[in-house]
């Protein structure tokens, strides 16, 4: 168990009031370390990073980053409607795959820009040629980038520009998909030196596709967290509201989702519901529940809940966009709460079996102007006081993969991002205020505000500079992976 200094007793303190004292001989190098922790009760991560599920953090890009980095992103809810949140969803799981079994197909009548319009959409240019542009109908052929990169015509029929089905090299289903045997189609694809195989069934209709660029990928990402299928991993966020969470999860389920986030900034009792709901509907999803910051509280979900609770996401009003706790006067010292929280779950362990949790909100960089250098005491600080993995909002809405544009700070003399609380007035008039609970009163009180980060640049920089940072750290305390940080960190408060 870890070390506790008796001063931290029953007091409230953040990241920044705390110290982790180094007491070994570290004899291995940084690159030995290895992050590998529990997201939720099932699944594994080889970094221990989560994007929020914030409008000005993750949609697919961001989730692809972190998936491909060996962390997981969150798809937020704050869209318009429940199947723009499900396309994103969509992205993320047909951004690189094994077998892509529902491909995007056209038909013959469809035109170059339908291509283009694909390619914007979902970010590839390989789309099999159906008779009817369906699933249901005959293979007549392919469109590759190959094939249109060169014309500016957007009108004309693909039928013209298409390799037709008598040219084509494909493969049967009996022989790689019915067999579970994708080295087969890999094989076949390379062999014909091929960006996209399409492997058919006895009546010559799509069953699925490979594509060169994801075995490309799967060799330049080793932590990439992936499915059976070899597809990313994603969660959504869903509202504390049984029926649109219903929707939103048999949707997403649909989809390919991973699990869910019931997202609420306090835990509300309708969680509970949704999460048994979710459990005995889809029992493959992950259901994680949140935000508690007491042992009462997560006592008392575990007590109803430990059978539905895939994870417990702690933090009230931490973050760099809440105002929660000035607002409300609502909420507690993050470090604190992590630690308490954790202690808690041990206790009941040995009844309810062990629930991992997201340290989520109040993990901040240092920020010099013109020194953005990832500084990663506080997650390390996080997985020392129990928390399997952390959650990041500000940390992420500064690089290109979170959604807005970047621009210039005239103030700041600095490129920025924005990002915004989900609570925050201007998030909450995107489309009701679910996730506050109050969308049928009129009178709305933001727990969330709208600030500038600064720019960070591509996220594929940014976040394996944060992992060997983390990593760094352990090996500084001699630690080889998180299991020994938590067993043996050495917390102290600095003074103040
Ligand atoms: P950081 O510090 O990483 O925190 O930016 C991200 C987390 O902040 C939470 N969040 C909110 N909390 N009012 C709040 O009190 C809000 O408007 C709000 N929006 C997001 C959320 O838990 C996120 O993961």
């Amino acid at each position: 168990m870890a070390k506790f200094h008796p001063d931290l007793i029953n007091k409230e303190f953040w990241y920044k009031d705390i110290t982790l004292i180094p007491n070994r001989l570290p004899d291995f190098e940084r690159d030995k370390v290895d992050l590998t922790t529990h997201f939720t009760k099932r699944l594994k991560l080889k970094t221990p990073f989560i994007s929020s599920p914030m409008d000005t953090v993750t949609e697919a890009e961001m989730a692809i980053l972190m998936a491909l980095l060996g962390g997981i992103g969150v798809i937020h809810y704050n869209f318009l409607t429940i199947d723009e949140q499900i396309e994103e969803v969509e992205k993320v799981k047909r951004f690189e795959a094994g077998f892509v079994f529902n491909p995007v197909v056209l038909s013959p009548k469809n035109t170059i820009g339908d291509v283009y319009n694909v390619a914007d959409k979902y970010g590839f240019f390989s789309v099999p040629i159906t008779e009817d542009g369906t699933l249901n109908s005959k293979l007549s052929g392919i469109v590759t980038h190959r094939d249109i990169r060169y014309r500016k015509d957007m009108e004309t029929k693909l039928k013209e520009v298409m390799t037709p089905r008598e040219k084509l090299i494909v493969a049967k289903k009996s022989e790689t998909v019915d067999k579970n045997n994708l080295q087969a189609a890999n094989e076949i694809l390379r062999k014909n030196n091929l960006d996209t195989l399409i492997i058919v069934d006895e009546d010559n209709k799509v069953a699925a596709l490979v594509a060169d660029s994801d075995i490309r990928k799967n060799e330049q990402f080793p932590l990439a967290t992936k499915d059976e299928n070899k597809q990313l991993r994603v969660f959504s966020a869903v509202e504390s509201r049984l029926k649109l969470a219903k929707e939103r999860i048999g949707k997403g389920y649909d989809a390919g989702l991973d699990g869910i986030i019931i997202d609420a900034s306090v835990v509300f009792k309708e969680q509970l519901e949704i999460a048994k709901y979710c459990k005995e509907n889809f029992p493959e999803l992950e259901v994680v529940l949140g935000n508690v910051d007491s042992a009462e509280m997560v006592r008392k979900i575990i007590e109803e809940a430990s059978d539905y609770c895939d994870a417990l996401r702690i933090g009230i009003g931490p973050g760099a966009a809440c105002i929660t706790q000035q607002e409300l006067g609502t909420g507690r010292a993050q470090a604190s709460a992590v630690w308490e929280c954790g202690e808690a779950i041990k206790k009941l362990e040995p009844k309810y079996g062990f629930i991992p949790t997201i340290a989520d909100g109040g993990i901040k960089i240092p920020d010099t102007i013109g020194q953005d250098v990832a500084k990663p005491g506080d997650i390390t600080k996080a997985l020392a006081l129990g928390a399997q993995t952390v959650m990041m909002g500000s940390l992420l809405a500064g690089l290109d993969e979170s959604p807005g544009e970047k621009e210039f700070d005239y103030e700041e003399n600095r490129m920025v991002k924005k990002y915004r609380g989900m609570g925050s007035t201007e998030a909450m008039e995107k489309r009701g205020a679910l996730r506050y609970g109050i969308e049928k009163v009129k009178i709305r009180i933001p727990e969330g505000k709208v600030i500038k980060v600064p720019y960070r640049g591509s996220g594929y920089d940014f976040i394996p500079q944060l992992i060997a940072g983390v990593k760094q750290s352990l090996q500084k305390q001699g630690f080889k992976n998180i299991k020994e940080l938590q067993e043996e960190a050495d917390i102290r408060p600095l003074p103040k």
